[in-house]
């Protein structure tokens, strides 16, 4: 299974207030949107730059910058709109595309509705985001889609995964890197998470 947990000790304690079923619709929006400018830190650690020379008050110097054009950022809707700004907060000059995705809760597949993403894709690095990676077929579609379109360098990030999202992804897509908070334990019988965070969609938007 190929992983990456950001264990910051932060992300952890944040992690555990937003799990708490007490934790109401305003402080799950704060603390999804801090968890995820703080994951995005750790995940753009290895973009390149490049050097440019520039005048500071005293002398010229030779200095770096990102290299290449500016970085996507694709949640998926509904959740992922949750953790945009926090990406912004870090990469502010991102474009953002959206992918619509709805789970049907009879037969877990997923079902797309909308899709609109920046134009270069295939000359950009794509960030895919969703707070919940369940048995993963959101996300795969989400990046088929997104491969479909271009793109060839692509990071998923989530919030909490399940071992069957985790491989589901690897299988389809092993040359994306999964960054999660965390790799819970298994799936209920509904694709649940467990112990989860419950409908993330529902505890952002209090829809429930
Ligand atoms: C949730 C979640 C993921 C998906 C994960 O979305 O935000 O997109 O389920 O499940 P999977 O890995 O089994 O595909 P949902 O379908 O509930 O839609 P919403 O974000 O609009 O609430
Ligand atoms: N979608 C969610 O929002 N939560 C889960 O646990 C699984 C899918």
């Amino acid at each position: 299974m190929q992983v990456k947990v950001i264990d910051h000790p932060l992300i952890q304690h944040k992690l555990t207030h937003i799990r708490d079923v007490t934790t109401g619709t305003k402080e799950f929006r704060e603390l999804l949107d801090e968890i995820a400018m703080l994951m995005t830190y750790e995940l753009t650690r290895n973009l390149n730059l490049e050097e440019v020379e520039i005048q500071t008050p005293v002398a010229k110097c030779k200095a770096k910058v990102l290299a290449g054009k500016k970085m996507g950022v694709i949640p998926i809707l509904r959740a992922g709109l949750g953790m945009v700004n926090g990406v912004l907060k870090i990469i502010p000059a991102a474009r953002v595309g959206h992918v619509g995705l709805y789970r049907d809760p009879q037969t877990l597949q997923p079902v797309e509705y909308y899709c609109k993403l920046p134009t270069d894709v295939q000359e950009r690095d794509m960030i895919v985001i969703d707070p919940m990676l369940a048995t993963g077929g959101s996300c795969v579609a989400a990046i088929d889609l997104v491969k479909k379109h271009g793109a060839r360098n692509i990071k998923l990030m989530c919030l909490v995964a399940a071992p069957e999202g985790v491989q589901a992804v690897n299988d389809a897509h092993p040359d994306v890197e999964i960054y999660a908070a965390a790799v819970d334990e298994c799936l209920n019988d509904h694709g649940y998470i467990i112990p989860g965070l419950g409908d993330a969609g529902d505890r952002i938007f209090g829809t429930k």
